[in-house]
């Protein structure tokens, strides 16, 4: 009988010699699953609002959703651009947020919870404790491609700008209620909520804890950063919660405006 047996590996590095690809009972399975459908749904669904290159921007209360923020292409609705547009229309495989979208999507790709998450899922690299991959070399991340994940930290900074200009979307709405002053409606607070959860999940990162209390022998002469530090590693405990609630967020924030810039929905107001 052929043996189904993985290779012998190097001394001391072998696995456990036995033919079941885990003796696992309970639904080790699950998670992986899970993680392969949710960033595949949101995958998809910010690809297709990504290339619409519609419904983005209500006019009369100054909603833009995140998905197209900075808006920098040609055809951008002139009060949505604050930033100014380029002198091109684009072409439709080409987003109106083209700066932004490929270094938020970057920040996201190489998060150390997310590299974990799709690692685990779509790769398999290892699927779960105590189940066999199916892989029969393991690199870690010590090689090309790899080794581009430490790039990590130089997506951070571009996310907080990011976040920055987030902000002041949501703020500017603020100021363009239905009277054309100060005025508060469901996509303000819809704007808001979502803007907060992204500063959370900024602020979270491992990367930002880094930054501020990170190449210190000692917090003893530097209580700000101590509580800066303090702040930012009680959200780190929290950063796959943030990773998750946020992409949910991204998304119902997007089809908000979607659904009131077509004219599907009317914004209810609050104030104004
Ligand atoms: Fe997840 Fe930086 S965003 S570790």
């Amino acid at each position: 009988m052929t043996s189904t047996l993985p290779p012998p590996e190097q001394p001391g590095l072998e696995r456990a010699r036995i033919t079941a690809r885990t003796l696992r009972t309970d639904r080790w399975w699950s998670g992986p699953a899970l993680t392969v459908l949710g960033l595949t749904a949101f995958l998809v669904y910010g690809l297709a609002r990504a290339l619409q290159q519609d419904h983005y921007w209500v006019q009369e209360y100054h909603y833009l959703t995140p998905f197209y923020s900075p808006c920098v292409a040609g055809q951008c609705a002139p009060d949505a651009a604050v930033f100014g547009r380029l002198p091109w229309d684009f072409p439709w495989f080409i987003p109106f947020a083209v700066i932004s979208l490929p270094l938020l999507l970057l920040f996201r790709f190489t998060c150390y919870y997310y590299r974990k998450a799709y690692y685990r899922s779509f790769w398999q690299s290892p699927t779960a404790c105590a189940v066999r991959e199916p892989h029969a070399k393991y690199t870690g991340e010590t090689r090309f491609p790899l080794i581009l994940q430490n790039a990590h930290r130089y997506f951070f900074y571009a996310a907080l700008l990011i976040s920055l200009i987030n902000t002041y979307d949501a703020t500017v709405a603020l100021f363009h209620g239905a009277g054309g002053g100060f005025g508060i409606g469901v996509g303000n607070l819809v704007l808001f909520t979502n803007v907060v959860l992204l500063w959370c999940y900024t602020l979270s990162c491992h990367s930002c804890r880094h930054v501020i209390g990170g190449r210190l022998r000692s917090f003893g002469s530097r209580p700000v950063r101590y509580r800066l530090w303090t702040v930012v590693s009680k959200l780190n405990t929290r950063h796959m919660a943030f990773a998750w609630i946020t992409l949910g967020t991204l998304v119902l924030t997007d089809l908000y405006v979607a659904l009131v810039a077509s004219g599907v929905l009317t914004d209810l107001r609050i104030v104004n």
